[in-house]
């Protein structure tokens, strides 16, 4: 079968890596990719990107499957356009994309179903969240409703704080157009962690729980980068945690997807705080996290083009979801000065698949490997427990090398 993958990162090169390893994948296109991605057995890039020349493309070379990475995509509406014209592809509709897509629609969507969450309340009117503000205890997190590629949420330890988040937000407009409309919620003290899962709309199943290490220094501090790192399983996902998560949080959603007859058949992505009072759900993603599927998939022992046919067919409830026992790590390599400024064009040494890289920012020419993006790169390893995943981790990133590499010392540990 011909698979089309659509995206650039990461998360999109573990994707294609995956479902290479699947018999029934002959050929695998990855829009546009990336010059990592290339080095994978059947895979190729595509230089395109916009909804209707990938459904061109996926009409002239009868695609049979196509997998989106980002949410971008989701929410315009590429699922929609896609089954509208006979293909299949593994993903949320639009509408159930506004899970992810307004920030207002999913809170509102969390408390009509009992989905445990935050307090919060939502404005368009930046006189009513000013005042509001004025009332609130804190720390507040203030949330720009749209898609603000990550950079939507801002955690305000006093008033003057909030003053400004909600300024920059609803008058001066930084995240154009997304900020227009926001929340204000509660601050939750706890551990976060991600859990992805898989639905059909009536059945849904849980992925091995996973951590992202969000900022750019060691420790937890600094600004947040897109991901520095991961590990699957999350040490703090307790059978109790993984317990209270199914009933109060995944099951309640599954309900929801149902109750609202949303045409769901992809992936969810749970972001969760663990706290002293139960597991809260933060956020939805409607696709799956980066770079925590780098730390997921190499653990999957299904094969995973079968798990997607399944929930595109509505059969999961007949899939036997396996995982691999142990732990993967996984360590992001950046570009100095990422996640501000930073420059490009560096070679790549080490560049092989047995170093278990998968690449993000990569540019291949003539079989030469440069750093085009920020976050340029990650390694991976597995191991029977999280230490001996690490270790792996880190002796793979040794191999690998690049003008002003930047990684975390202190992934998984
Ligand atoms: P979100 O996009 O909603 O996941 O928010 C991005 C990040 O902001 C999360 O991963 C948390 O680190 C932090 N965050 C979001 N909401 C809250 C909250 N209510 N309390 C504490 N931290 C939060
Ligand atoms: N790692 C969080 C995300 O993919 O949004």
């Amino acid at each position: 079968m011909k698979v089309l993958v659509v995206g650039s990162g990461g998360r999109e090169h573990a994707i294609c890596w995956k479902m290479a390893q699947s018999p029934e994948v002959d050929k695998i296109f990855c829009a546009p990719g990336n010059g990592g991605i290339e080095i994978e057995d059947k895979c190729s890039n595509v230089n395109i990107t916009d909804i209707c020349s990938l459904m061109d493309f996926a009409l002239r070379e009868k695609v049979d499957l196509t997998v989106v990475g980002p949410e971008n995509p989701l929410v315009e509406g590429i699922v929609d356009k896609f089954r509208g014209s006979g293909l299949d592809i593994f993903g949320p509709s639009s509408k159930a994309a506004m899970l992810e897509g307004s920030k207002i629609y999913s809170k509102n969507f969390m408390k009509k179903y009992g989905i445990r969450t935050a307090e919060y309340a939502a404005f368009d009117n930046i006189d009513n969240a000013l005042k509001y503000v004025e009332t609130c205890s804190y720390p507040v997190v203030v949330k720009a409703d749209g898609l603000a590629a990550g950079k939507g949420v801002t955690i305000c330890k006093n008033h003057g704080e909030a003053e400004s988040a909600l300024n920059d937000s609803m008058i001066k407009d930084v995240f154009k157009g997304a900020g227009k409309k926001v929340i204000v919620e509660e601050f939750l003290q706890g551990v976060e962690a991600s859990i992805l899962a898989v639905t059909d709309g009536n059945t849904i199943i849980p992925f091995i729980s996973s951590k992202d290490h969000k900022q750019i220094y060691d420790g937890g501090i600094g600004p947040n980068t897109g991901g520095m790192g991961a590990i699957a399983p999350n040490p703090y996902c307790s059978r109790e945690v993984l317990q209270d998560f199914k009933e109060n949080i995944m099951l309640p959603t599954l309900m929801g997807i149902q109750q609202e007859i949303l045409d769901y058949k992809g992936i969810i992505f749970f972001g969760l705080m663990i706290t002293k009072k139960g597991v809260y759900l933060l956020e939805y993603n409607v696709r799956m996290g980066d770079p925590e599927t780098q730390a997921v998939l190499p653990l999957m022992k299904s094969d995973f083009v079968d798990l997607i046919q399944a929930s595109l067919s509505g059969k999961l409830s007949d899939f036997n979801l396996e995982w691999e026992k142990g732990a993967c790590c996984c360590v992001v390599a950046a570009s100095k000065g990422y996640p501000a400024k930073y420059e490009t064009g560096f070679e790549i040494s080490g560049f092989k698949r047995e170093n278990n890289i998968f690449a993000a920012g990569v540019k291949g020419e003539d079989g030469v490997f440069k750093t085009s993006g920020g976050r340029v790169l990650s390694t991976y390893g597995t191991g029977g427990n999280l230490k001996s995943a690490v270790k792996y981790a880190y002796e793979n990133l040794k191999k690998v090398n690049f003008k002003g590499m930047y990684f975390r010392k202190d992934i998984g540990k």
